[in-house]
């Protein structure tokens, strides 16, 4: 459904032609496409200014039903992400619209300055993006998406990139299936079901699945993940995903926090915003789709994805403040804060990861703290290593998917916080400020000497408000740059 077209605009039957506009200079190569740009700048209402919106029915020039101008502001201001969230734009009005299809107008690379490439990734992005609507729990289905999406390409264009809109279409599918399941209420996505779901789709992907339960858990002597899941009466599980290529040179490893729901323990949150507490297993829906997704795009490397998936609950079976548990690795933990349970299950995890597979690199993703988003906001991830290369590279990662990432430092002299006077670590540390270094810095302890970064993707993980290409919900943040970032490992 998503597609690049060349046509000719006076004889193909289109619904909805979409062209972006700038304010101030011509974009567009197609000699049709600028005479109506021109013919949309002299009405008083369109400037092509940014938000600018002007629709024109029947016009003779086009056999379009309707053309739809929509202004981008001044070109000097114009960047990739500007183009992926019109993309959205120009699908969820059709959707509004009740229209089946639109065609979207690719501007000049030459005149904005842009890769070809980038230009049409963004586009297919934010259009195939916009196009999802969750409303699987909602009785009537007031719309529905697009039934074909399309760019408007030159004939030598459509040929040199045919192969980007099933690359597109691949990658957005991952972030969608992350999306839905960080989307889905908690009460369907208790650990043992989250862990079917993800399981099913994963073995339909021919990935190498493994599930320890509750019983396997035990006897390995998952400690920190017993202790995070005794208040739940839902079963922990920790799952591991392989995607195993013939020649593979290296083992990379995705870690991704799956707390299905965190009411904080017996240190209960406050009442306020507690429901977005079902998001807390974004690192985990980030981590499996990627590895659903991953089957598809084939990098080189060995991929492998572990996923502990616990619910924390407060019971009279739940883990105490000062209860001191033994974690798989062996270091014992005074737990200081049963709300610090990410890093709990994150520390089995690692160890398991690092002791099983000896990876070259491992990333572990996780809605790790509230404090992370007192720093950076609500748009924009955490990341956290001691190697400069490998911040370096998710960072970057993160420009071109516009999943933002920005580095936060590991100070040494900060581990005195996680100090314990009985224990080898408390999970929380003793100030209550920079408590995303900390979080990180107890993570750090179970990484040991491996080549090692944490994203902390409380903030952009999911939004209240819907945004040009994702309704409020989740986001499916870490997809798109995994995606990226494994081809570049
Ligand atoms: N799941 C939370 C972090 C979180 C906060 C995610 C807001 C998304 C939005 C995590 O388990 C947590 O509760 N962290 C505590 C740690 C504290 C007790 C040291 C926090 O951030 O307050
Ligand atoms: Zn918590
Ligand atoms: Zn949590």
């Amino acid at each position: 459904m998503l597609k690049l077209k060349s046509v000719d605009l006076k004889k193909e039957e289109i619904g909805t032609l979409v062209i972006p506009v700038c304010e101030d200079k011509d974009i567009h190569d197609d000699r049709e496409i600028a005479s109506l740009v021109r013919k949309a700048k002299k009405l008083k209402e369109f400037k092509g200014e940014k938000g600018d919106e002007l629709i024109l029915f029947n016009l003779p020039e086009v056999k379009a039903e309707r053309v739809i101008f929509l202004g981008m502001g001044k070109l000097e201001k114009l960047d990739l992400e500007t183009l992926r969230a019109l993309a959205g734009k120009a699908v969820k009005k059709c959707i509004q619209k009740n229209l089946s299809e639109v065609m979207i107008s690719v501007p000049s690379a030459q005149k904005i300055q842009k890769e070809m490439s980038s230009l049409i990734e963004v586009l297919l992005e934010g259009a195939y993006l916009g196009n999802h609507l969750f409303d699987k729990y909602k009785k009537e289905k007031k719309h529905k998406p697009l039934k074909n999406i399309s760019l408007f390409v030159k004939p030598n264009i459509a040929k040199q990139f045919a192969r980007l809109p099933s690359r597109v279409s691949t990658i957005c599918k991952g972030t969608i299936l992350a999306r839905e399941w960080v989307s889905t209420p908690s009460n369907d996505k208790r650990p043992e079901q989250f862990t079917r779901s993800i399981t099913a789709l994963a073995r339909k992907a021919n990935l190498k699945v493994n599930v320890l339960d509750e019983k396997a858990l035990k006897q390995k002597k998952f400690g920190a993940i017993l202790a995070v899941a005794a208040g739940s009466n839902s079963n922990p599980r920790m799952v591991t995903l392989e995607y195993n290529p013939k020649g593979a040179k290296k083992t990379i490893v995705l870690v991704g926090k799956g707390v299905t729901f965190d009411s904080g323990g017996i240190n209960l949150k406050p009442s306020t915003g507690l429901e977005e507490m079902k998001t807390d297993m974004s690192g985990a829906a980030a981590v499996a789709a990627t590895l659903i997704t991953v089957t598809k795009l084939k990098p080189k490397a060995k991929i492998v994805g572990i996923i502990p998936v616990v619910e924390n609950m407060p019971s009279g079976s739940s883990s105490r403040p000062g209860d001191i548990i033994k974690t798989y690795e062996g270091k014992t933990v005074e737990i200081g804060n049963t709300d610090a349970e990410g890093r709990l299950i994150l520390a089995d995890a690692i160890s398991y990861a690092i002791e099983k597979y000896k990876p070259q690199t491992l990333i572990d993703v996780a809605t790790l703290t509230g404090s992370c988003v007192v720093a950076l906001g609500e748009k924009i991830a955490g990341v956290f290593s001691f190697d400069d290369e490998l911040a370096e590279a998710i960072v970057q990662s993160g420009k071109k998917t516009y999943e933002r990432c920005w580095r936060l430092p590991m100070p040494d002299d900060y581990k005195e916080l996680l100090k314990s006077d009985l224990a080898d670590l408390n999970n929380v540390g003793k100030s209550r400020w920079g408590g995303a270094i900390t979080g990180a810095l107890f993570l750090s302890e179970f990484a040991k000497d491996v080549k090692w970064a944490h994203i902390d993707i409380a903030g952009p993980a999911y939004i209240k408000k819907e945004n040009a290409y994702c309704e409020a919900g989740g986001t499916g943040f870490g997809v798109r740059l995994f995606c990226d970032l494994l081809e570049k490992l």
